[in-house]
């Protein structure tokens, strides 16, 4: 009998509805719609409403996920795995809010902090509670208002990060259906967590009776060392993760990276030696939604049916800590909502 394994069953997206254009941002920064697009290949980004908060995006794309997954999964779900940098608040955690707000009851829900990686280590919590028996179905989901932290000051990282969440159903079944989650490849890298940081949030900024800089309540990042670093993280993720699944390269059908850049993308390509036209990109629609990257992407590229039942896909994600992390999957036949 094949090993037990957490299957997917159930996938919806959702971003807010108010999206930005390079255009808009070039008039009030110093930046052009020529440069967004050659330098990342983002065309806008939607952006929440000042009140929007990640709990509002993660509601949303959670119930569409759970309607994907039929009329049976809200009461079969034991578990929900929120991975987000952006929670509602440090005290307490968004998910059991969310898993309240989506009439889950009084399920286990935590959240889940691993940057732009948080979707797939959340997917890898998900798959190891599912495995040891710990829950029927779980809900994941990516979710992130970035809006917030954006200093409008930062060109760097203004233009790139967008709202917007994604959300699966797992349940548990066997690793020879279409849906089972295969080949697991998680990483870190703290000594570099200076890289992609908000230093102005946490315990360590508290600790001192100095005011934190205004500025440190905004998102920093070092994009040039954090696209070579990705580029390379996201190529030996994705090979250890098809080792483990026993795949060959050749046979992915999909490689699902991390929306953050399209020329990081294309890199990770020529990295993995796979022909860019398997490359699914959603990044020019939503800019990097973080957490809600590959999600997002997954039910972009299901709506438009680019994903077969049977296809090969590998995601690999890399983001804040530094952290990576990659699954591999083949696709199962999904009712969209
Ligand atoms: N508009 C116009 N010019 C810009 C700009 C913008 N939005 N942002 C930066 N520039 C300028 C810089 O000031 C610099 O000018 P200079 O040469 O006069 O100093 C020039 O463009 C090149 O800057 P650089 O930072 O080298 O650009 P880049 O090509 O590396 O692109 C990023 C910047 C952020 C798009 C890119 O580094 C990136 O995508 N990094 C990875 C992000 C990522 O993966 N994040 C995921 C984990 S959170």
């Amino acid at each position: 009998m094949s090993a037990p394994a957490a299957v997917l069953a159930g996938l919806g997206g959702h971003v807010p509805p108010r999206a930005v254009t390079n255009e808009e941002l070039s008039r009030s920064m110093d930046t052009t719609d020529e440069w967004i697009v050659r330098r990342t290949g983002i065309r806008r980004r939607h952006w929440s409403e000042p009140g929007t908060a990640t709990s509002d995006l993660a509601v949303e794309a959670g119930h569409r996920a759970l309607k994907s997954a039929g009329p049976g999964a809200p009461g079969d779900i034991g578990l929900v795995v929120l991975a987000t940098a952006t929670p509602d608040h440090q005290v307490p955690s968004t998910a059991p809010d969310v898993a309240a707000r989506l009439g889950l009851g009084t399920v286990a829900a935590l959240d889940v902090g691993a940057g732009c990686s948080g979707f797939v280590y959340a997917l890898a919590t998900a798959s190891a509670a599912l495995v040891a028996g710990h829950a029927e179905r779980v809900l994941v989901i990516g979710a992130e208002t970035f809006r917030p932290y954006l200093n409008p000051a930062d060109r760097g990282t203004a233009v790139i990060f967008g709202d917007g969440a994604g959300a699966v159903v797992l349940r548990r079944g066997t690793a020879d259906e279409p849906g089972a989650i295969g080949g697991v490849d998680l990483g870190s890298d703290g000594t570099l967590n200076d890289l992609v940081a908000i230093p102005g949030n946490g315990s360590r900024s508290r600790s001192t009776d100095r005011a934190p800089h205004p500025d440190d309540r905004y998102l920093r990042m070092n994009g040039k060392e954090v696209f070579a670093h990705a580029v390379r993280r996201m190529a030996q993720s994705s090979k250890a993760a098809l080792d483990r699944a026993g795949w060959d390269v050749g046979q992915v059908d999909h490689v699902v990276g991390h929306q953050a850049n399209l020329r990081i993308l294309h890199a990770l390509a020529r990295q993995l030696g796979v022909d860019r036209a398997r490359v699914v990109s959603h990044l020019e629609e939503v800019g990097n939604t973080s957490a809600a990257s590959i999600p997002l992407a997954l039910a972009d590229a299901a709506a438009r049916g680019r994903l077969r039942p049977g296809d090969r896909l590998l995601l690999t994600s890399f983001g804040a800590g530094l952290t990576w992390g990659s699954a591999t999957l083949t696709w199962p036949g999904i009712a969209l909502p």
